[in-house]
């Protein structure tokens, strides 16, 4: 029988909102539950929210609002924005639920009582954005790493955890597991660091100073160090000590962080579930940052990406799989619009998107939307190579998808797309059915595509569900049946014979980038580009496009962003506006000009920055030519 699997993430602070960074790695744990549920495993992936510490009291403070008001409303976003990711998780924990909170109190009284907590003053500098005392080596410069800011002295009376005496055990532990932390390079950061003596870890701050976390069950004077109370979130959420889910998933526990919080996962936590007595997880995958066009994404840049910006423009499927294809499980990546554009229109609007509709048109017109049976004698000769290349296909992506190789697995899958293409060439069914002798070669054919594709729509499954939907439904398979486990990849021939089709459709509508900014259009890949022929309007609905009559005030060019500038505009009242025009026009012979604007535009974040209304150009090719007035005219006037 297969293994039960344990997933979780991280459990994001709620101090801000979730943006791509949250979102790669929620949708990580949604690809790989489902892969697991694909080989038959009962499956439980966690996330959830982290809401206790001075962070979000410092939070709350900025809001005028108190933390319990604050928690419940950032918790709300990321609990409402996953389903919108089509993230199916099973449980969402948050920090501050009754259930977390007694089984911190269990844990803190178990190593209290097993004497590896203790009481001591501590002199040491601290840094507050972290809430944890820094050592100086860990210091850059006497700055905090992360911050950038010199740690406070502090001297206090805490409650320390007696870490180092478990140092050996994990050093013991990691060089006896060597897939306990993966990729290996953080294995390897994590072994350098145990190399120096490890200190204690504070697990308490007093009340004097915090209020807002757990009480020390043993004293009631202080509260617990949001670290120690947070990672017992991945045994609290499975009804530790005796519930039935942690009986059955504990022992089979994976772990996903991305780089920035190795320490505490990678060191802290065996160690504290060594102390309790319990066993230690079994993985801790460890990915790296995405970073927007070679920078750090960061509030201060004003270069955070908001994943339902994406999802709104490019379709959820194509941002999916963007951030799977993209990034190399373990490394650091690059995030630009340009190349998730490219992205989508070269592997899933041509090559899926082409795969797809050439083979149902090619279904539709030789054989009335029916699946064609391949006559045995015949098909041997036809698949050349297809049914083992889809084999090594099925092997190559299991292999790589249950080590977080989802570059790779989904390489392999696009390999065999493109060696299906390249099928169609070779066979060329147009061809063969120009003569009815060729009749049964031209079902082979076409029965060796359908199946193709319906092997591909399984493997494509984790990453892009609706996609797999909708290639499954018109395929004519049944939804309700489990088309995506993958023993039924793992054979050629499932798709049967008389089964009826659905007619050939646009999987990947092309994204048009000539225009002023990134727009979707249902144009086919295969078709030639010819001005859209829009449908026609009435009057009324004509008026209900605002546009105005704006004065451009000042104009920038938005940093790392080649084509855009920034354009503060009055039309009767102030704007900004993005506008995809640099390279065609200098900011400075803008300043002054009198523009159209569409006023009534719903507001749109492009870098980072809200975008208020749109401007009017003729877009053609590269060269855009704004729309002016030939004389001048009171900003703000309405265009009818
Ligand atoms: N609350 C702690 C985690 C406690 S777990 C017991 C925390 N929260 S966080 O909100 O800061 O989330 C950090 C995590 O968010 C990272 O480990 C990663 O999963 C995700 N990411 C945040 N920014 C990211 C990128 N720029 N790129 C990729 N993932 C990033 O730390």
């Amino acid at each position: 029988m297969t293994e039960p699997f344990y997933i979780t993430t991280p459990i994001y602070y709620v101090n801000a909102r979730p943006h791509l960074g949250h979102a790669y790695t929620t949708i990580i744990a949604d690809v790989i539950t489902r892969f697991h549920r694909m080989c038959g495993a009962e499956s439980f992936f966690l996330t959830g929210t982290d809401e206790h510490g001075d962070k979000i009291v410092r939070a709350a403070k900025k809001e005028n609002t108190s933390p319990r008001l604050y928690v419940d409303q950032i918790s709300a976003l990321f609990r409402r924005l996953w389903p919108e990711l089509d993230i199916d998780y099973s449980h969402f924990i948050r920090t501050t639920d009754a259930g977390h909170i007694s089984v911190v109190e269990q844990i803190l009284q178990k190593i209290y009582d097993a004497g590896d907590i203790y009481f001591s003053e501590y002199e040491g500098k601290y840094c507050f954005g972290c809430e944890r005392f820094y050592t100086e080596r860990e210091l850059v410069d006497g700055r905090c790493p992360d911050h950038e800011t010199e740690p406070e002295v502090i001297k206090e009376s805490n409650y320390f955890f007696k870490m180092s005496k478990y140092q050996d055990w994990l050093i013991d532990h990691i060089r006896r597991h060597p897939d306990f932390i993966r990729p290996e390079r953080y294995k390897n950061e994590v072994l350098a660091f145990l190399r120096e003596p490890l200190e204690d870890l504070c697990i308490s701050r007093p009340k004097s100073r915090l209020k807002w976390g757990i009480s020390l069950p043993f004293d009631n004077d202080y509260v617990t160090y949001v670290w120690f109370d947070a990672l017992l979130n991945y045994v609290s959420a499975l009804g530790y000590p005796d519930g039935e889910a942690f009986r059955k998933y504990w022992p089979v526990a994976q772990h996903i962080v991305a780089k920035d919080i190795l320490k505490p996962h990678g060191i802290y936590w065996p160690i504290m579930l060594k102390a309790a007595g319990i066993d230690t997880y079994r993985h801790l995958n460890v990915h790296g940052y995405w970073n927007i066009e070679q920078s750090k994404m960061s509030k201060s840049l004003g270069n955070v990406v908001e994943p339902l910006e994406l999802k709104n423009i490019y379709g959820l499927d194509s941002f999916r799989f963007f951030l799977l294809r993209d990034m190399t499980f373990g490394l650091d990546s690059s995030f630009s619009e340009s190349a998730l554009v490219q992205r989508i229109n070269s592997d899933l609007a041509n090559d899926l998107g082409n795969l797809f509709s050439r083979t149902l048109t090619m279904a539709g017109k030789y054989f009335k939307a029916v699946v064609p049976a391949a006559d045995p004698k015949i098909d041997a000769d036809l698949k050349l190579g297809l049914k083992s290349a889809a084999a090594e296909t099925v092997d190559t992506y299991e292999a790589a998808m249950a080590t977080f190789g989802f570059n790779r697995a989904l390489q392999a899958t696009w390999d065999f797309i493109g060696r299906m293409n390249k099928y169609i060439d070779v066979m060329a069914p147009w061809e063969l059915a120009k003569k009815d002798a060729n009749r049964k070669q031209l079902e082979a054919v076409i029965y060796n595509l359908l199946e193709g594709l319906r092997i591909i729509s399984g493997l494509i499954y984790p990453v892009m569900p609706q996609t797999a939907a909708t290639m499954q439904k018109h395929l004519g398979l049944d939804p309700s049946a489990k088309f995506y486990s993958l023993e039924k990849l793992k054979s050629w021939g499932g798709l049967a014979a008389g089964t009826r089709l659905l007619k050939s459709i646009i999987l990947f509508p092309r994204i048009e980038t000539k225009s002023t900014g990134p727009r979707a259009t249902h144009e086919g890949p295969a078709e030639k580009e010819k001005p859209e022929k829009l449908p026609e309007i009435t009057i009324e609905e004509f008026t209900r496009v605002d546009l105005r009559v704006a004065t451009v005030v000042k104009a920038e060019a938005v940093p790392r962003a080649r084509k855009l500038l920034k354009l503060e505009i009055d039309l009767g009242e102030k704007r900004t506006i993005v506008a995809g025009i640099a390279g065609n026009y200098e900011p400075a012979e803008l300043v002054g000009k009198q523009v159209i604007v569409v006023a009534n535009l719903k507001p749109a974040k492009l870098m980072g920055i809200l975008s208020n209304g749109m401007l009017l150009a003729a877009v053609d090719g590269d060269r855009v030519t704004l729309a002016t007035l030939d004389r001048e005219a009171t900003p703000g006037t309405r265009l009818s």
